[in-house]
This record gives structure tokens, C-alpha cells and sequence, in this order.
């Protein structure tokens, strides 16, 4: 298949176009790379043996995507272009708003005028908001608690009336857990601009010594060890559920929802550890208040995406900080 990626220079987006490569399918990218380099792909395209032909344009610029999307011949599109700093999100709900929603929009009218009726949507676990029901499956009501979350609600939405109005669409809406780790090759990985908000890539930059130790965000939660317990999937599990997730697509039409997690929860004390074996170094970290949104424990209910997708993610923690440490220690500063 010909596979536009928008977002495909970022994180998520450079593990998925270098899994989609390696199966077979022709990929072509779309970034505006305000939070990613091009390094990123030149290294998929090292990796891969492969050239990716590469648009830099912004989804909100509709003659852009409109262009890309009329060269012809593209059969489905994985859209993981979009901001994602919940903080920034509740500061400047606008930009939010407008870059991932008013995007997508943007996206969808392209892809109806070229006539393209598949898409990949990048939704989040976010969208379950604090639920304490765990573990957290499909059916779990929607209620983010913050802007970035309300606009991964509101593309959901949106996507569904879309299918719902033209049986022709195909559509799926993959909520990530909390994704981490690297390629195995240490060539490409998460390259965060600014202090990470994440717990892994904080870790790793401490293990790197470019912070001095984790803050832990809340010691007091009803959990063994009374920090915080997360679904943390490995970036590359997450790409392979791309590809099942086209793959799915492929006789059907309609709107389908899977939750990419691993169905195991696990500690921010239990990932310093897991972390400070796979550097050999000792995580200094200390305690501090909970942080303001924060649930106590969240994690995938995985059976429909088994059933379904006839996926499951295969790598689990140690594995992850092992891949994560390679690609930190042999890029300590990112791409750059
Ligand atoms: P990322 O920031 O590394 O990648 C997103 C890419 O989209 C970047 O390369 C950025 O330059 C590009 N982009 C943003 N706005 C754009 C626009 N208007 N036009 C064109 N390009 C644009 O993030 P990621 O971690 O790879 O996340 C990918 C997707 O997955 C995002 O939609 C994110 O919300 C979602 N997601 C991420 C996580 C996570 O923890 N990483 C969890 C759940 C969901
Ligand atoms: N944590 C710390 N210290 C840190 C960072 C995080 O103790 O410096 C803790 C948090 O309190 C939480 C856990 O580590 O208990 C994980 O926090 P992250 O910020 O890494 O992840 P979240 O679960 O808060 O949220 C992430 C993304 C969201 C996404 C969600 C589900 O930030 O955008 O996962 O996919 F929606």
C-alpha cells in the first residue's frame, strides 16, 4: 500500500514509517517538524534501505495537505501530526484546538477531495480521563480533564459522525498508553525538545546526567508502592499496531476503537528501577507533591485489540528502558 504519515518525522510517527518500510508498504511524510527533525527520517531511510519522500507543510495550511494528497495513488493515511504538552494545552487551549482539530478537519477535506477513505488516527488513553476503573477498556466513558485531551475526544467524535455519514470510510481510532523505549538499533527514539513532561524520558536524561534526579510526582497513592501506576508499551509494539490496524481496515469499513497498552501496570518506583538496571547506574530521585490531573492508576484492558486486531504487545519494561538507555546513551543530546 501507499501510506501518507502525517506527523511521520516525530516520535510514534519514525518507529511506525520504519515498521510500515520493513513490511513492504511505500511511504510518503508529511511534518511541519515544529516538534521533530528531519535527522529522524534520514535515519528510517538509513535503516530501512529506503527513500521517503518527504512534504514539510502544515496541516493547517490546506493547500499544502490538499497538494499532497491529490499526487494520486495514496490508499490510507496515519495521522499522528498534532501537539501534545498537557500543560501548554491548558495555558493555550486555542492553539490546541485549532493545530489538532482545525488539522484534522483540514486532513479529512484533502482526503475526501483525492478520494482517500482510510485513516489511522492517533487517539490517546487520555481520553479516559482520571477513571479509576481499571483496567480501562473501550466501553470506559470518555471524560478527559484537560484541552489536549478534549481535542483527541473531539477528532473522535468528529471521525465517527464522518463515518457514520459515508459507509465508503474506513477509520481507526488507536488510544495509546504510555508509550516508550526506541528501536532496537539506538538510531532513532523519543527526542523531546525542552524538559521532558514524561516520566521515561526524564529517567533517561538523568541516567544520561543532563538532570540531576527524578522528582516523583506523589508518594501517597492507594498503590503498593504508593506512586503512580502506568501501561507503558514499547514504541515498537505500538508501530506493529499500526500495521494491524491497516491491515484490519482492509475489508472493512466503519469506525473502530482499540486501546494499544500491554495490560500491565507498573510503578514509577518499579520504572526507575527497571531503568537503573538497564543503565547500570543508580536513578537518584526524590519525592514531591502529586502532580494537579494525575489518576492513580491506569492501564489497558487489552482483550478487544487481541480479538480484534489479532495484536499484542510482545516487549515489556525491561526490555523497553534497555532500548530507550541505547538510544539516550548513544544520542545523549537527541538528534542534534
Ligand atoms: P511528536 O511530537 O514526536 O510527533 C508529532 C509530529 O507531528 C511532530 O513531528 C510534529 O512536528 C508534527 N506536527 C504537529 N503539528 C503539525 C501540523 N499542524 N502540521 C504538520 N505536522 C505537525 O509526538 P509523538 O509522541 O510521536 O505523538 C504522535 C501522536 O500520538 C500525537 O498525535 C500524540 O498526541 C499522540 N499520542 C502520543 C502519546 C505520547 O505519550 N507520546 C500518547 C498518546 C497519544
Ligand atoms: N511522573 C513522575 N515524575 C515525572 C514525570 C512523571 O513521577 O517527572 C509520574 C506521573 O505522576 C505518572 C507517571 O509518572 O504517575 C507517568 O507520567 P507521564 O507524564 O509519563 O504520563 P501520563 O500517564 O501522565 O500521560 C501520558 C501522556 C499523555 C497521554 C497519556 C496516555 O503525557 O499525553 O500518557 O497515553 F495521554
Amino acid at each position: 500500500m501507499k501510506v501518507l504519515v502525517t506527523g511521520g518525522a516525530g516520535y510514534i510517527g519514525s518507529h511506525t514509517t520504519l515498521t510500515l518500510l520493513e513490511a513492504g508498504h511505500e511511504v510518503m511524510v508529511f511534518d511541519n517538524l515544529t516538534n521533530s527533525s528531519v535527522e529522524s527520517l534520514r535515519r528510517v531511510g538509513e535503516l530501512s534501505g529506503k527513500k521517503i519522500p518527504f512534504y514539510r507543510g502544515d496541516l493547517l495550511d490546506e493547500t499544502a495537505i490538499d497538494s499532497v494528497c491529490a499526487e494520486g495513488g495514496i490508499d490510507a493515511v496515519i495521522h499522528f501530526a498534532g501537539l501534545k504538552a498537557v500543560g501548554e494545552s491548558v495555558a493555550n487551549p486555542l492553539k490546541y484546538y485549532r493545530n489538532n482539530v482545525a488539522g484534522t478537519l483540514n486532513l479529512l477535506g484533502s482526503m475526501e477531495r483525492a478520494g482517500i477513505r482510510q485513516l489511522v488516527f492517533s487517539s490517546s488513553a487520555t481520553v479516559y480521563g482520571a477513571s479509576e476503573r481499571v483496567p480501562l477498556s473501550e466501553q470506559t466513558p470518555l471524560d478527559a480533564t484537560n484541552p489536549y485531551g478534549r481535542t483527541k475526544e473531539q477528532i473522535e467524535v468528529i471521525l465517527s459522525d464522518l463515518c457514520h455519514s459515508d459507509p465508503q470510510w474506513a477509520i481507526t481510532a488507536l488510544r495509546y498508553f504510555n508509550p516508550a523505549g526506541a528501536h532496537s538499533s539506538g538510531r532513532i527514539g523519543e527526542d523531546p525538545q525542552g524538559v521532558p513532561n514524561n516520566l521515561v524520558p526524564f529517567v533517561a536524561q538523568v541516567a544520561v546526567g543532563r538532570h540531576e534526579k527524578v522528582l516523583i510526582h506523589g508518594s501517597d497513592y492507594p498503590t503498593p508502592d504508593g506512586t503512580g501506576v502506568r501501561d507503558y508499551i514499547h514504541v515498537m509494539d505500538l508501530a506493529d499496531g499500526h500495521l494491524a490496524a491497516l491491515q484490519h481496515m482492509q475489508d472493512r469499513t466503519g469506525m473502530f476503537r482499540w486501546n494499544l497498552g500491554t495490560g500491565f501496570g507498573s510503578s514509577v518506583l518499579e520504572v526507575i528501577d527497571a531503568f537503573s538496571a538497564a543503565a547500570g547506574k543508580r536513578i537518584a530521585f526524590d519525592y514531591g507533591p502529586r502532580r494537579p490531573g494525575d489518576a492513580a492508576i491506569s492501564y489497558s484492558d487489552v482483550s478487544a485489540a487481541q480479538l480484534g486486531l489479532g495484536w499484542a504487545a510482545k516487549r515489556n519494561l525491561a526490555q523497553m528502558c534497555e532500548d530507550h538507555w541505547r538510544w539516550q546513551k548513544s544520542n545523549p543530546t537527541g538528534y542534534n
